[in-house]
Protein backbone atom coordinates (compact mmCIF):
# COMPACT_ATOMS: atom_id res chain seq x y z
CA UNK A 1 0.00 0.00 0.00
CA UNK A 2 1.30 3.33 -0.99
CA UNK A 3 -1.10 4.76 -3.07
CA UNK A 4 -1.82 8.94 -2.80
CA UNK A 5 -4.08 8.77 -0.09
CA UNK A 6 -6.48 11.57 0.76
CA UNK A 7 -7.83 10.76 3.80
CA UNK A 8 -7.56 7.37 3.43
CA UNK A 9 -8.48 7.13 0.26
CA UNK A 10 -6.47 5.13 -2.35
CA UNK A 11 -5.76 7.01 -5.85
CA UNK A 12 -5.01 3.59 -7.43
CA UNK A 13 -1.53 4.89 -7.68
CA UNK A 14 0.71 1.78 -6.72
CA UNK A 15 4.30 2.64 -4.93
CA UNK A 16 6.20 2.10 -8.54
CA UNK A 17 4.35 4.81 -10.31
CA UNK A 18 5.01 6.74 -6.93
CA UNK A 19 8.21 6.37 -7.87
CA UNK A 20 8.41 7.73 -11.22
CA UNK A 21 6.23 10.38 -10.30
CA UNK A 22 8.87 11.61 -7.74
CA UNK A 23 10.93 12.60 -10.32
CA UNK A 24 8.46 15.36 -11.36
CA UNK A 25 7.65 18.87 -10.18
CA UNK A 26 8.10 18.00 -6.08
CA UNK A 27 5.18 15.26 -6.82
CA UNK A 28 5.08 12.63 -3.99
CA UNK A 29 2.38 10.19 -4.69
CA UNK A 30 2.55 8.05 -1.50
CA UNK A 31 3.79 10.39 0.81
CA UNK A 32 1.24 10.76 3.82
CA UNK A 33 -1.14 14.09 3.71
CA UNK A 34 -0.94 13.48 8.03
CA UNK A 35 0.62 15.66 9.77
CA UNK A 36 2.53 12.99 12.34
CA UNK A 37 5.86 11.60 12.15
CA UNK A 38 5.00 8.13 12.64
CA UNK A 39 5.33 7.25 9.66
CA UNK A 40 6.03 3.95 10.79
CA UNK A 41 2.46 2.81 12.57
CA UNK A 42 0.80 4.53 9.86
CA UNK A 43 -1.40 1.55 8.11
CA UNK A 44 -0.72 3.61 4.44
CA UNK A 45 3.16 3.40 5.73
CA UNK A 46 5.26 5.18 2.85
CA UNK A 47 8.05 3.46 1.12
CA UNK A 48 11.53 4.98 1.06
CA UNK A 49 11.82 5.17 -2.53
CA UNK A 50 13.96 8.33 -3.48
CA UNK A 51 17.23 7.74 -3.74
CA UNK A 52 19.84 9.65 -4.47
CA UNK A 53 19.17 9.63 -8.29
CA UNK A 54 15.19 10.46 -7.91
CA UNK A 55 16.73 13.11 -5.37
CA UNK A 56 18.81 15.01 -7.73
CA UNK A 57 16.00 14.50 -11.04
CA UNK A 58 13.10 16.25 -8.44
CA UNK A 59 15.52 19.31 -7.59
CA UNK A 60 16.45 19.81 -11.03
CA UNK A 61 13.66 19.27 -12.79
CA UNK A 62 11.75 21.23 -10.55
CA UNK A 63 13.79 24.33 -10.43
CA UNK A 64 14.05 24.22 -14.46
CA UNK A 65 10.76 25.54 -16.02
CA UNK A 66 10.01 28.83 -17.71
CA UNK A 67 12.61 31.30 -15.99
CA UNK A 68 15.54 30.33 -18.30
CA UNK A 69 13.43 31.13 -21.24
CA UNK A 70 12.10 34.45 -20.54
CA UNK A 71 14.57 35.89 -17.37
CA UNK A 72 17.58 36.20 -18.95
CA UNK A 73 16.10 39.65 -20.81
CA UNK A 74 14.62 40.76 -18.35
CA UNK A 75 17.72 40.71 -16.17
CA UNK A 76 20.31 42.30 -18.71
CA UNK A 77 17.34 44.95 -18.86
CA UNK A 78 17.16 45.24 -14.46
CA UNK A 79 20.62 45.89 -14.37
CA UNK A 80 21.74 46.77 -18.21
CA UNK A 81 25.28 45.12 -17.42
CA UNK A 82 26.27 41.60 -18.78
CA UNK A 83 28.60 41.20 -16.16
CA UNK A 84 26.06 42.55 -13.18
CA UNK A 85 23.85 40.44 -14.65
CA UNK A 86 25.81 37.22 -14.74
CA UNK A 87 27.30 37.90 -11.26
CA UNK A 88 23.40 37.90 -9.96
CA UNK A 89 22.83 34.53 -12.13
CA UNK A 90 25.65 33.14 -9.85
CA UNK A 91 24.67 35.02 -6.56
CA UNK A 92 20.95 33.38 -7.10
CA UNK A 93 22.37 30.04 -7.50
CA UNK A 94 24.65 30.33 -4.66
CA UNK A 95 21.64 31.86 -2.77
CA UNK A 96 19.19 28.65 -3.39
CA UNK A 97 21.81 26.36 -2.40
CA UNK A 98 22.34 28.20 1.12
CA UNK A 99 18.68 28.29 1.37
CA UNK A 100 18.25 24.41 0.36
CA UNK A 101 21.47 23.59 2.72
CA UNK A 102 18.77 25.34 6.07
CA UNK A 103 15.78 23.39 4.44
CA UNK A 104 17.96 20.10 4.85
CA UNK A 105 18.74 20.86 8.61
CA UNK A 106 14.65 21.77 9.00
CA UNK A 107 13.69 18.83 7.36
CA UNK A 108 15.78 16.00 8.40
CA UNK A 109 14.84 17.22 12.05
CA UNK A 110 10.87 17.76 10.78
CA UNK A 111 10.50 14.67 8.55
CA UNK A 112 6.36 15.30 8.51
CA UNK A 113 4.86 16.89 5.10
CA UNK A 114 4.53 20.39 4.89
CA UNK A 115 7.47 21.96 4.53
CA UNK A 116 6.73 25.04 5.53
CA UNK A 117 3.94 24.61 7.75
CA UNK A 118 5.65 22.19 9.48
CA UNK A 119 8.24 24.04 10.28
CA UNK A 120 6.53 27.47 11.64
CA UNK A 121 4.58 25.17 13.39
CA UNK A 122 6.91 24.03 15.26
CA UNK A 123 8.80 27.36 16.13
CA UNK A 124 5.95 29.82 16.23
CA UNK A 125 2.66 27.84 16.71
CA UNK A 126 -0.81 28.22 14.79
CA UNK A 127 -0.85 32.12 13.45
CA UNK A 128 2.14 32.38 11.64
CA UNK A 129 1.53 28.40 10.23
CA UNK A 130 -1.87 29.12 9.06
CA UNK A 131 -0.83 32.52 7.27
CA UNK A 132 1.77 30.66 5.34
CA UNK A 133 -1.12 27.97 4.26
CA UNK A 134 -2.82 30.58 3.63
CA UNK A 135 -0.78 32.48 1.39
CA UNK A 136 0.81 29.30 -0.14
CA UNK A 137 -2.71 28.70 -1.30
CA UNK A 138 -4.05 31.74 -2.16
CA UNK A 139 -1.23 33.61 -3.84
CA UNK A 140 1.90 31.79 -4.05
CA UNK A 141 0.85 28.47 -5.95
CA UNK A 142 -1.77 30.13 -8.49
CA UNK A 143 1.07 33.01 -9.18
CA UNK A 144 3.55 30.96 -10.16
CA UNK A 145 1.37 28.37 -12.55
CA UNK A 146 -0.01 32.32 -14.08
CA UNK A 147 3.85 32.75 -14.34
CA UNK A 148 4.29 29.35 -16.10
CA UNK A 149 1.38 29.54 -17.74
CA UNK A 150 2.19 32.81 -19.51
CA UNK A 151 5.58 32.28 -20.54
CA UNK A 152 4.38 28.71 -22.30
CA UNK A 153 1.85 30.88 -24.16
CA UNK A 154 4.38 33.47 -25.27
CA UNK A 155 6.39 30.74 -26.51
CA UNK A 156 3.25 28.92 -28.14
CA UNK A 157 2.02 32.35 -30.02
CA UNK A 158 5.62 33.73 -30.95
CA UNK A 159 6.36 30.89 -34.11
CA UNK A 160 3.10 32.49 -35.71
CA UNK A 161 3.35 35.94 -35.36
CA UNK A 162 7.10 36.10 -36.84
CA UNK A 163 9.29 39.33 -36.07
CA UNK A 164 6.32 41.52 -34.66
CA UNK A 165 4.97 42.10 -30.93
CA UNK A 166 2.16 39.11 -30.37
CA UNK A 167 -0.70 40.74 -29.10
CA UNK A 168 -1.48 40.99 -24.97
CA UNK A 169 -4.72 39.42 -26.03
CA UNK A 170 -3.60 36.69 -27.53
CA UNK A 171 -0.98 35.30 -24.95
CA UNK A 172 -3.98 35.76 -22.19
CA UNK A 173 -6.11 33.54 -24.32
CA UNK A 174 -3.50 30.98 -25.20
CA UNK A 175 -2.39 31.30 -21.16
CA UNK A 176 -6.15 30.66 -20.20
CA UNK A 177 -6.45 27.17 -22.01
CA UNK A 178 -3.37 25.98 -21.15
CA UNK A 179 -4.78 26.28 -17.27
CA UNK A 180 -7.92 24.86 -18.60
CA UNK A 181 -6.13 21.98 -20.30
CA UNK A 182 -3.46 21.13 -16.89
CA UNK A 183 -6.61 21.23 -14.80
CA UNK A 184 -8.60 18.90 -17.26
CA UNK A 185 -5.37 16.77 -16.81
CA UNK A 186 -4.76 17.11 -13.19
CA UNK A 187 -8.52 16.55 -12.44
CA UNK A 188 -8.55 13.29 -15.23
CA UNK A 189 -6.55 11.18 -13.36
CA UNK A 190 -3.29 11.36 -10.92
CA UNK A 191 -1.91 8.83 -13.51
CA UNK A 192 -2.01 10.99 -16.30
CA UNK A 193 -0.53 13.97 -14.49
CA UNK A 194 2.41 12.06 -13.10
CA UNK A 195 3.17 11.00 -16.85
CA UNK A 196 2.67 13.93 -18.19
CA UNK A 197 5.00 15.33 -15.94
CA UNK A 198 8.14 12.93 -16.19
CA UNK A 199 8.01 12.89 -20.30
CA UNK A 200 7.70 16.63 -20.46
CA UNK A 201 10.82 16.73 -17.67
CA UNK A 202 13.13 15.47 -20.46
CA UNK A 203 11.43 17.87 -22.96
CA UNK A 204 13.19 20.97 -21.01
CA UNK A 205 16.62 18.86 -21.01
CA UNK A 206 16.71 18.91 -24.36
CA UNK A 207 15.84 22.19 -24.97
CA UNK A 208 18.41 22.97 -22.60
CA UNK A 209 21.04 21.00 -24.25
CA UNK A 210 20.17 22.31 -27.31
CA UNK A 211 20.93 25.69 -26.62
CA UNK A 212 24.11 25.29 -24.72
CA UNK A 213 25.72 22.94 -27.99
CA UNK A 214 24.39 26.07 -29.75
CA UNK A 215 26.54 28.15 -27.94
CA UNK A 216 29.45 26.33 -27.66
CA UNK A 217 29.46 25.77 -31.54
CA UNK A 218 29.58 29.86 -32.11
CA UNK A 219 32.03 30.16 -29.31
CA UNK A 220 34.35 27.30 -31.41
CA UNK A 221 33.84 29.75 -34.47
CA UNK A 222 35.11 32.68 -32.45
CA UNK A 223 31.60 34.46 -31.45
CA UNK A 224 32.58 35.98 -28.34
CA UNK A 225 32.15 39.51 -28.90
CA UNK A 226 29.00 40.18 -26.37
CA UNK A 227 30.81 38.80 -23.94
CA UNK A 228 33.55 40.34 -23.75
CA UNK A 229 31.95 44.04 -22.77
CA UNK A 230 30.77 43.09 -19.66
CA UNK A 231 30.23 46.87 -19.09
CA UNK A 232 30.00 47.42 -15.38
CA UNK A 233 30.17 50.89 -15.90
CA UNK A 234 27.04 51.43 -17.62
CA UNK A 235 25.21 49.62 -15.52
CA UNK A 236 21.71 51.15 -14.23
CA UNK A 237 21.52 49.17 -10.94
CA UNK A 238 20.67 50.85 -7.99
CA UNK A 239 19.68 50.00 -4.43
CA UNK A 240 16.48 48.39 -5.17
CA UNK A 241 17.17 46.75 -8.89
CA UNK A 242 19.11 44.72 -7.65
CA UNK A 243 16.51 43.64 -5.77
CA UNK A 244 14.24 43.16 -8.32
CA UNK A 245 16.90 42.08 -10.69
CA UNK A 246 17.24 39.00 -8.06
CA UNK A 247 13.41 38.51 -8.00
CA UNK A 248 13.47 38.05 -11.85
CA UNK A 249 16.71 35.09 -11.50
CA UNK A 250 15.29 33.78 -8.52
CA UNK A 251 12.22 32.91 -9.96
CA UNK A 252 14.43 30.83 -12.45
CA UNK A 253 16.08 29.28 -9.26
CA UNK A 254 12.46 28.58 -7.10
CA UNK A 255 11.59 25.01 -6.61
CA UNK A 256 15.24 24.75 -4.67
CA UNK A 257 12.86 23.95 -1.67
CA UNK A 258 10.73 20.98 -3.17
CA UNK A 259 12.50 18.23 -2.13
CA UNK A 260 11.36 18.98 1.54
CA UNK A 261 7.80 18.21 0.87
CA UNK A 262 9.29 14.28 0.13
CA UNK A 263 11.39 14.27 3.36
CA UNK A 264 9.54 10.89 4.16
CA UNK A 265 9.92 9.55 0.99
CA UNK A 266 13.85 9.60 1.14
CA UNK A 267 15.95 7.37 1.69
CA UNK A 268 18.45 7.56 4.29
CA UNK A 269 17.29 11.52 4.06
CA UNK A 270 20.37 12.54 6.48
CA UNK A 271 22.79 11.61 4.09
CA UNK A 272 20.77 12.11 0.77
CA UNK A 273 18.66 15.27 1.67
CA UNK A 274 21.69 17.40 1.62
CA UNK A 275 23.64 15.56 -0.93
CA UNK A 276 20.72 15.63 -3.83
CA UNK A 277 21.08 19.69 -2.84
CA UNK A 278 24.66 19.83 -3.02
CA UNK A 279 24.48 18.02 -6.24
CA UNK A 280 21.34 19.32 -7.43
CA UNK A 281 21.59 23.66 -7.22
CA UNK A 282 24.98 23.40 -8.67
CA UNK A 283 24.20 21.50 -11.77
CA UNK A 284 21.36 23.56 -12.49
CA UNK A 285 23.07 26.56 -11.92
CA UNK A 286 26.19 25.44 -14.48
CA UNK A 287 22.95 24.77 -16.68
CA UNK A 288 22.18 28.54 -16.34
CA UNK A 289 25.39 29.90 -16.50
CA UNK A 290 26.14 28.12 -19.96
CA UNK A 291 22.64 28.55 -21.28
CA UNK A 292 23.08 32.79 -20.29
CA UNK A 293 26.80 32.79 -22.26
CA UNK A 294 25.07 30.80 -24.95
CA UNK A 295 22.69 33.62 -25.42
CA UNK A 296 25.11 35.98 -26.05
CA UNK A 297 27.27 33.74 -28.23
CA UNK A 298 24.11 34.09 -30.55
CA UNK A 299 22.66 37.00 -29.49
CA UNK A 300 23.60 41.18 -28.20
CA UNK A 301 22.42 42.70 -25.57
CA UNK A 302 19.97 44.85 -27.11
CA UNK A 303 19.07 41.80 -29.33
CA UNK A 304 18.07 40.28 -25.97
CA UNK A 305 16.01 42.75 -23.94
CA UNK A 306 14.01 43.18 -26.99
CA UNK A 307 12.90 39.56 -27.68
CA UNK A 308 9.95 38.27 -26.44
CA UNK A 309 10.98 34.95 -26.07
CA UNK A 310 14.85 35.01 -26.12
CA UNK A 311 15.03 31.15 -26.58
CA UNK A 312 12.97 31.83 -30.12
CA UNK A 313 15.35 34.68 -31.30
CA UNK A 314 17.84 32.06 -30.42
CA UNK A 315 16.71 29.49 -32.55
CA UNK A 316 15.90 31.92 -35.32
CA UNK A 317 19.34 32.24 -35.67
CA UNK A 318 21.34 29.48 -35.15
CA UNK A 319 18.95 26.22 -36.06
CA UNK A 320 17.83 27.53 -39.50
CA UNK A 321 15.29 25.37 -41.13
CA UNK A 322 14.70 23.49 -37.25
CA UNK A 323 14.06 26.51 -35.78
CA UNK A 324 10.88 25.48 -34.60
CA UNK A 325 12.57 22.64 -32.28
CA UNK A 326 13.40 25.90 -29.63
CA UNK A 327 9.49 26.93 -28.54
CA UNK A 328 8.41 23.52 -29.00
CA UNK A 329 10.66 22.33 -26.29
CA UNK A 330 10.08 25.53 -24.11
CA UNK A 331 6.29 25.46 -24.80
CA UNK A 332 6.77 21.53 -23.57
CA UNK A 333 8.89 22.28 -20.44
CA UNK A 334 6.45 24.71 -19.50
CA UNK A 335 3.36 22.81 -19.71
CA UNK A 336 4.99 20.09 -17.69
CA UNK A 337 6.14 22.73 -14.91
CA UNK A 338 2.79 24.41 -14.69
CA UNK A 339 1.29 20.62 -14.52
CA UNK A 340 3.27 19.72 -11.31
CA UNK A 341 2.93 23.45 -9.92
CA UNK A 342 -0.91 22.89 -9.99
CA UNK A 343 -0.11 18.64 -8.54
CA UNK A 344 1.92 19.85 -5.81
CA UNK A 345 -1.06 23.09 -5.25
CA UNK A 346 -3.86 21.01 -5.49
CA UNK A 347 -2.40 18.77 -2.41
CA UNK A 348 -1.46 21.85 -0.49
CA UNK A 349 -4.87 22.81 -0.45
CA UNK A 350 -6.02 19.57 0.64
CA UNK A 351 -3.69 19.25 3.53
CA UNK A 352 -4.24 23.24 4.72
CA UNK A 353 -7.99 22.38 4.60
CA UNK A 354 -7.67 18.81 6.48
CA UNK A 355 -5.95 21.37 9.27
CA UNK A 356 -9.36 23.33 9.18
CA UNK A 357 -7.08 26.05 7.76
CA UNK A 358 -9.69 26.16 4.00
CA UNK A 359 -12.63 25.85 3.23
CA UNK A 360 -13.87 21.68 4.08
CA UNK A 361 -14.91 21.86 0.30
CA UNK A 362 -11.37 21.80 -0.82
CA UNK A 363 -10.43 18.85 0.70
CA UNK A 364 -13.32 16.52 -1.23
CA UNK A 365 -12.36 14.11 -4.13
CA UNK A 366 -14.08 12.96 -6.82
CA UNK A 367 -15.85 10.10 -6.28
CA UNK A 368 -14.68 8.01 -9.32
CA UNK A 369 -11.71 9.78 -9.99
CA UNK A 370 -10.17 10.05 -6.74
CA UNK A 371 -8.37 13.60 -7.72
CA UNK A 372 -8.70 16.85 -5.72
CA UNK A 373 -10.70 18.61 -8.17
CA UNK A 374 -12.44 21.35 -5.81
CA UNK A 375 -8.91 22.26 -4.68
CA UNK A 376 -7.75 22.43 -8.38
CA UNK A 377 -10.79 24.28 -9.78
CA UNK A 378 -10.06 26.39 -7.03
CA UNK A 379 -6.30 27.33 -7.53
CA UNK A 380 -7.01 27.47 -10.97
CA UNK A 381 -9.59 30.07 -10.78
CA UNK A 382 -7.52 32.00 -9.08
CA UNK A 383 -4.57 31.30 -11.48
CA UNK A 384 -6.86 32.50 -14.28
CA UNK A 385 -7.52 36.06 -13.17
CA UNK A 386 -3.38 36.57 -12.21
CA UNK A 387 -3.17 35.85 -15.93
CA UNK A 388 -5.77 38.21 -16.84
CA UNK A 389 -4.74 40.97 -14.50
CA UNK A 390 -0.83 40.92 -14.44
CA UNK A 391 2.09 40.32 -16.95
CA UNK A 392 5.11 38.11 -16.44
CA UNK A 393 7.32 40.56 -14.78
CA UNK A 394 4.38 41.99 -12.02
CA UNK A 395 3.82 38.73 -11.02
CA UNK A 396 7.34 37.47 -10.63
CA UNK A 397 7.67 40.64 -8.40
CA UNK A 398 4.16 39.91 -6.70
CA UNK A 399 5.41 35.98 -6.02
CA UNK A 400 9.41 36.70 -5.18
CA UNK A 401 8.23 39.15 -2.83
CA UNK A 402 5.78 37.13 -1.04
CA UNK A 403 7.82 33.60 -1.36
CA UNK A 404 11.08 34.95 -0.21
CA UNK A 405 9.09 36.50 3.23
CA UNK A 406 8.56 32.78 4.15
CA UNK A 407 11.78 31.76 2.63
CA UNK A 408 13.23 34.22 5.67
CA UNK A 409 10.82 32.98 8.08
CA UNK A 410 11.82 28.88 7.80
CA UNK A 411 15.64 30.59 8.24
CA UNK A 412 14.47 32.37 11.34
CA UNK A 413 12.27 29.72 12.33
CA UNK A 414 15.75 27.30 12.06
CA UNK A 415 17.36 29.67 13.95
CA UNK A 416 14.54 30.14 17.15
CA UNK A 417 14.82 26.09 17.35
CA UNK A 418 18.16 26.05 17.93
CA UNK A 419 17.52 28.08 20.95
CA UNK A 420 14.44 26.69 21.86
CA UNK A 421 15.09 22.84 20.87
CA UNK A 422 18.72 22.77 21.15
CA UNK A 423 18.74 18.64 21.88
CA UNK A 424 16.38 17.87 19.27
CA UNK A 425 17.86 15.59 16.89
CA UNK A 426 19.35 17.33 13.77
CA UNK A 427 20.41 14.10 11.58
CA UNK A 428 22.17 17.30 9.30
CA UNK A 429 23.50 20.24 10.89
CA UNK A 430 24.07 23.46 8.94
CA UNK A 431 27.05 25.65 9.91
CA UNK A 432 24.80 28.67 11.46
CA UNK A 433 25.83 31.19 9.39
CA UNK A 434 24.15 30.00 6.84
CA UNK A 435 20.48 30.46 7.79
CA UNK A 436 21.66 33.65 9.46
CA UNK A 437 23.10 34.87 5.81
CA UNK A 438 19.98 34.07 3.70
CA UNK A 439 17.52 35.53 6.72
CA UNK A 440 19.92 38.96 5.81
CA UNK A 441 19.73 38.58 2.29
CA UNK A 442 15.66 37.89 2.15
CA UNK A 443 14.93 40.91 4.42
CA UNK A 444 17.13 42.99 1.88
CA UNK A 445 15.04 41.26 -0.94
CA UNK A 446 11.61 42.10 0.51
CA UNK A 447 12.90 45.48 1.96
CA UNK A 448 14.94 46.92 -0.78
CA UNK A 449 12.10 47.28 -3.26
CA UNK A 450 9.49 48.70 -1.35
CA UNK A 451 11.93 51.48 0.26
CA UNK A 452 13.46 51.85 -3.85
CA UNK A 453 10.22 52.15 -6.13
CA UNK A 454 6.96 51.31 -3.86
CA UNK A 455 4.75 49.56 -6.16
CA UNK A 456 1.02 47.99 -5.52
CA UNK A 457 1.81 44.51 -5.67
CA UNK A 458 3.83 44.99 -2.94
CA UNK A 459 1.43 46.79 -0.33
CA UNK A 460 -1.09 44.50 -1.78
CA UNK A 461 0.83 41.24 -1.00
CA UNK A 462 1.08 42.45 2.66
CA UNK A 463 -1.80 43.62 2.90
CA UNK A 464 -3.32 40.11 1.95
CA UNK A 465 -1.05 38.48 4.69
CA UNK A 466 -1.95 40.50 7.09
CA UNK A 467 -6.02 40.11 5.90
CA UNK A 468 -5.06 35.83 6.92
CA UNK A 469 -5.04 36.80 10.79
CA UNK A 470 -8.69 38.41 9.69
CA UNK A 471 -9.63 35.13 8.80
CA UNK A 472 -7.57 33.25 11.43
CA UNK A 473 -8.93 34.68 14.23
CA UNK A 474 -12.91 33.86 14.04
CA UNK A 475 -12.65 31.16 11.62
CA UNK A 476 -10.11 28.50 12.63
CA UNK A 477 -9.49 30.00 16.16
CA UNK A 478 -12.70 30.19 17.69
CA UNK A 479 -14.15 28.04 15.08
CA UNK A 480 -17.19 29.95 14.01
CA UNK A 481 -18.86 29.27 10.48
CA UNK A 482 -20.85 30.93 7.87
CA UNK A 483 -24.42 29.87 8.12
CA UNK A 484 -24.93 29.21 4.33
CA UNK A 485 -21.63 27.41 4.11
CA UNK A 486 -23.02 23.93 4.65
CA UNK A 487 -26.00 24.54 1.52
CA UNK A 488 -23.26 25.97 -0.48
CA UNK A 489 -20.91 22.75 -0.01
CA UNK A 490 -23.39 20.72 -0.50
CA UNK A 491 -24.63 22.02 -3.79
CA UNK A 492 -20.65 22.02 -4.65
CA UNK A 493 -20.87 18.66 -3.93
CA UNK A 494 -23.55 17.46 -6.13
CA UNK A 495 -22.31 19.47 -9.63
CA UNK A 496 -18.90 18.40 -8.66
CA UNK A 497 -19.31 14.90 -7.13
CA UNK A 498 -17.10 15.20 -4.73
CA UNK A 499 -17.02 14.26 -1.27
CA UNK A 500 -14.99 14.01 2.00
CA UNK A 501 -12.00 10.98 2.03
CA UNK A 502 -12.64 8.94 5.30
CA UNK A 503 -9.54 9.08 6.96
CA UNK A 504 -7.79 5.54 7.99
CA UNK A 505 -5.16 7.59 10.30
CA UNK A 506 -6.61 10.36 11.52
N1 LIG B 1 11.89 27.75 -11.40
C1 LIG B 1 10.70 27.44 -12.13
C2 LIG B 1 10.69 28.17 -13.44
O1 LIG B 1 11.69 28.74 -13.82
C3 LIG B 1 9.47 27.78 -11.36
C4 LIG B 1 9.18 26.84 -10.26
C5 LIG B 1 7.90 27.14 -9.60
N2 LIG B 1 7.97 26.65 -8.27
C6 LIG B 1 7.54 25.47 -7.89
N3 LIG B 1 7.73 25.17 -6.66
N4 LIG B 1 6.91 24.68 -8.70
O2 LIG B 1 9.70 28.17 -14.12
Amino acid sequence: EGGLVWRGCSTGLDAEDGAAGALGDGLNPGDKLEGSDAAADDPVHLKRRVGLFSGVALIVGTMIGSGIFVSPSGLLERTGSVGISFIIWMACGLLSLLGALAYAELGTMNTSSGAEYAYFMDAFGGPPAFLFSWVSTLVLKPSQMAIICLSFAKYAVEPFVSECEPPVSLVKLVAVISIVMILAVNCYSVNLATNVQNIFTAAKLVAIAIIVCGGAYKLILGNTRHLQEPNFASSTATFGNIATAFYTGLWAYDGWNNLNYVTEEIKNPSKNLPLSIIIGIPLVTLCYALVNVSYLAVMSVSEMTDSEAVAVTFGNRLLGPMAWLMPLAVTISTFGSANGTLFVAGRLCFAASREGHLLDILSYVHVRRFTPAPGLIFHSLIAVAMVLYGTIDSLIDFFSFTAWIFYGGAMLALIVMRYTKPHAPRPYKVPIVIPYLVLFVSTYLVVAPIIDKPEWEYLYAAAFILAGLLVYLPFVKWGYSLPFMDKITVFLQMVLEVVPTSTTFE
